[in-house]
């Protein structure tokens, strides 16, 4: 007989009150094999997995680990029966230190009762060796970027010896070396024989990484294929039941007047001699890798972060620093990387989340009435499809892309000159990522000015009029639309500007 799968869930439902987040949850995972999960934003993904890692109980279908029957009322138990989940936001306690991180809740103690410091050390040397993590295991989480939590969220998951792996988007804040990294992790669990879920919204992921592949929409099962016989395009088909028109329908757009000037802006450490223009009409991409000082130098603009010297100019006048009201009143909006910590009141609802920037400009011209902040909010929560029952739904319990949605759309409600905006697609289906671009698009050629901010090169390249390119705290290259490659602006991003000489 053959061996049972590492997990095998069939027909698992499960509601919220009204709303039915899992109709049919159905997966097979088999042990020595990376299975992909893939669906729109909302399709129920992510819920599956908190079922199998006991967050949730479901209300029905066959849930089986090894062949056995279980039901988690915690995520303890699941835990216990060798289940690891890396969720899609990381959940790292920011007062303690990486080593406690990795041990909570499961500390080693010595023969007299202590916390043995000393074993805990050990054990995550080990791990980050072999991981090839170069984190100081000392440091607290707090201020570790995103990439770096997520590592240490595979440190976590990997120390625990699970037969059974979850990632869910654990690529959406990684760079290509980190990604890599990662998926050289993953391959050898694998090989150790065991079982792992995958899931991503970049399918060329999903193709380098995964064996097999299954498709969920609005909460079914729709199809499970072997990657070798499959295609994206038959995937994307399966996931949106339609055919999805083309991504990055850049639109022609006249380059107006300058708007934003940047010049000189240096904060030591973090990024020198930062200089450049946008334009009315024009997206200019940023690009680099994780950790080159893009985010920093477009908090630094809109006014969140300090620097030490240079000048914001908006339409030729001086932006104050360290003021993002001031900055707001110039025209700039910044939609910031991390979306659901610094741009999302998770215990309101969307329409109220959307209307917030907005509230103040309508409160100057005395129209605040609620009527008009709701007309404001649907338009923008329809133009961006985010979906949610009502506008009162409650942020926290949207699927991580829709709240991605729900951000980007308070913002453009703001009606900005210039757009600050940082991965504007990461962790947005397909479907959706070009209704992003065409509206970015959109937006520019009614004469926003837009600074994009993407590590995704296709989006880079397909989007942007120009592209900046920086690496280490310095733009190192600045390419025209008409040369941009890939090869060109990697090779920016990657390399010494002495050494292209
Ligand atoms: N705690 C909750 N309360 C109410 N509704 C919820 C809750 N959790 C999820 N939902 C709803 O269930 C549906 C499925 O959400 P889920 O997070 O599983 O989607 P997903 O496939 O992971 O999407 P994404 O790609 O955006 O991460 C969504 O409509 C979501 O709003
Ligand atoms: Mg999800």
């Amino acid at each position: 007989m053959a061996e049972s799968p590492v997990l095998e869930l069939r027909d698992v439902e499960k509601a919220f009150g009204s709303v039915i987040a899992l109709r049919s949850g159905t997966i097979s995972v088999d042990a020595g094999s990376i299975h992909a999960l893939v669906g729109e934003n909302g399709a129920g993904k992510s819920t599956l997995v908190k079922i199998v890692a006991g967050l949730y109980q479901r209300d029905g279908g066959v849930f089986r680990l090894r062949g056995e029957d279980v039901d988690f009322t915690s995520t303890a138990q699941s835990k216990a029966a060798g289940v690891a989940v890396i969720y899609q936001e990381p959940t790292l306690f920011p007062d303690l230190s990486v080593t406690e991180n990795i041990f909570m809740g499961r500390q080693p103690t010595t023969q007299f009762g202590r916390i043995d410091r000393k074993a805990m050390r050990h054990e995550v040397e080990r791990l980050f060796t072999r991981l090839g993590v170069t984190i100081d295991p000392d440091r607290p989480a707090e201020g570790l970027s995103i990439a770096d939590q997520q590592v240490i969220e595979i440190a976590k998951a990997v120390s625990l010896d699970a037969s059974l792996l979850i990632m869910d988007e654990p690529t959406a804040a990684l760079s290509g070396v980190e990604v890599e990294r990662l998926f050289a992790i993953a391959r050898s669990l694998r090989d150790e024989g065991r079982g792992l879920i995958f899931i991503s919204h970049r399918f060329d992921e999903v193709f380098s990484l995964c064996d097999t592949v299954t498709v969920m929409r609005d909460g079914a099962y729709i199809a499970t294929s072997s990657i070798a016989e499959t295609s994206v395009d038959e995937i994307v088909h399966q996931m949106v039941g339609r055919e999805v028109t083309e991504l990055f329908p850049k639109l022609e757009a006249e380059k107006g007047g300058p708007l934003l000037e940047v010049e000189g802006l240096t904060s030591p450490g973090v990024f020198s001699d930062i200089t450049f223009t946008v334009h009315a009409g024009e997206i200019v991409g940023l690009a680099g890798l994780v950790g080159a000082g893009r985010s920093e130098v477009a908090r630094a603009v809109f006014g969140v972060d300090d620097y030490t010297a240079g000048s914001v100019r908006m339409g030729g006048s001086v932006v104050p620093k360290r003021n993002p009201n001031a900055a707001m009143r110039a025209g700039l909006a910044l939609v910031p990387e991390d979306r659901r910590k610094q741009g999302l009141v998770v215990e309101a609802g969307v329409g109220e989340n959307i209307t917030l920037s907005i509230r103040n400009r309508l409160a100057k011209l005395g129209l605040v009435t609620t009527g008009i902040e709701n007309r404001a909010a649907r338009e923008w929560a329809s133009r961006l499809e985010v979906k949610s029952n009502a506008l009162d739904t409650v942020a926290a319990t949207l699927s991580g892309g829709n709240q991605q949605k729900v951000v980007l759309a308070k913002w453009l409600a703001t009606n900005p000159r210039v757009l600050l905006i940082d991965e504007p697609t990461r962790g947005i289906d397909v479907g959706t990522k070009s209704e992003v671009h065409r509206l970015l698009s959109q937006l520019a050629q009614q004469g926003m000015g837009i600074l994009m901010i993407s590590s995704e090169l296709p989006e880079v390249l397909g989007m942007a009029d120009r592209v900046l390119v920086m690496r280490e705290g310095r733009i190192t290259a600045e390419i025209d639309r008409a040369v941009a490659t890939s090869e060109n602006v990697m090779h920016a991003a990657t390399h010494s500007s002495e050494a292209a000489a």
